[in-house]
């Protein structure tokens, strides 16, 4: 696809909290990986510069020692890459942060199940953005944790009271959280776990357009790899790989333009936040949002998957 193409707004908007985004976003969970900040940076700046203006983080996006761990170097901060990237372009964009996991000094992984916890981890998020209040905070529910889930949303909703939170959001959510949480709190966007190859959340797709909610699908190129990322060719784990090289190829794009093309075509309410830490993936990314599949395009992309399908 060609350069004129690049602009996040080519796929439309959408309403996430009191903010209308373009349905393009941006995952910044990627971003720590290179020690050389200064590509961040640029990758952050790109972005906003192609029209991007939803962008996805946690405190706990961070290098080394964090999900995506690859040293060497002092520890690097994703909302510190978009505090120093942004600047004044900061109040352009929406900023999504989540809070849940936790990562232990000892670099073990934990879950803030307290209000206490949750509280800190808000604070952590104000102060490494630089900012007085969140636009958008998920809770990513983590299960068999003593607190219910009540009493940890009820917890973000006391501090969106206090002006600490603009808006909340869901993430790692199953429709009855989703019920649950909003009989405490208006509930903006889900954020799970949804692509091409891992299905199984179409009804609470469903029902988050009829409610009017955002839905915000992460590893959409990765996949079932999650955190291991892009797949190469030979991986078995590429289950649909020949019909998406063959909707590629007819539209003269790449397999990761289709599959983000195709987590923007389920539904007008349904939000792309790929990740990346290199400029010219940005690019090719933000180019899927003009990107139109033909109906015979979702049906190939479609078809019920078989028992020869390798599991993605
Ligand atoms: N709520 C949650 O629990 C949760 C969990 C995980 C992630 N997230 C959010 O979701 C976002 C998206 O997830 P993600 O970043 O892991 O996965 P993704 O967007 O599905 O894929 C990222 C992987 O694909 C590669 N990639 C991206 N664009 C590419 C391109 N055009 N060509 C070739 N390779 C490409 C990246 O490597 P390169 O860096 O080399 O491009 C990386 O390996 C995250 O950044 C994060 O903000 C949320």
């Amino acid at each position: 696809m060609t350069s004129e193409l690049m602009d996040a707004a080519a796929a439309g908007t959408w309403r996430l909290g009191d903010r209308v985004v373009n349905r393009m976003g941006f995952g910044t969970m990627r971003l720590t990986a290179n020690p050389d900040t200064s590509v961040a940076i640029r990758v952050l700046r790109r972005a906003v510069e192609l029209g991007v203006d939803h962008f996805d983080t946690a405190a706990f996006y961070c290098s080394p020692g964090g999900i995506i761990d690859v040293g060497p170097g002092p520890v690097r901060y994703a909302t510190e890459l978009i505090r120093a990237a942004l600047g004044s372009y900061r109040h352009r964009v929406l900023l999504a942060t989540k809070v849940g996991p936790m990562l232990l000094p000892d670099g073990r992984w934990s879950a803030a199940d307290s209000p206490e916890l949750l509280r800190g981890q808000v604070v952590e998020n104000l102060r490494r953005l630089g900012v007085e209040a969140l636009d958008l905070v998920n809770l990513r529910i983590t299960r068999n944790v003593a607190v219910p889930l009540a009493e940890r949303f009820g917890a973000l909703a006391e501090m969106r009271s206090e002006g600490l939170i603009r808006h909340l959001g869901l993430s790692n959510a199953a429709l009855g959280d989703l019920n649950e949480a909003e009989r405490i709190a208006p509930v903006a966007g889900v954020q799970n776990a949804y692509s091409l190859g891992v299905r199984g959340d179409e009804e609470l797709l469903r029902v988050c357009g009829e409610r009017g909610i955002a839905f915000v699908p992460f590893f959409a190129i990765a996949g079932a790899r999650r955190e291991a990322g892009v797949a190469l060719p030979s991986d078995p784990d590429l289950r649909r790989e020949a019909e998406v090289l063959r909707v590629a190829a007819r539209h003269g794009v790449s397999e990761h333009q289709v599959r983000l093309a195709w987590t923007l075509h389920q539904g007008p309410h349904v939000l792309a936040i790929p990740g990346t830490g290199d400029v010219a993936h940005l690019e090719q990314n933000v180019a899927a949002a003009a990107l139109r599949l033909s109906e015979t395009d979702l049906a190939d992309l479609g078809r019920p998957l078989t028992p020869d399908d390798a599991s993605e």
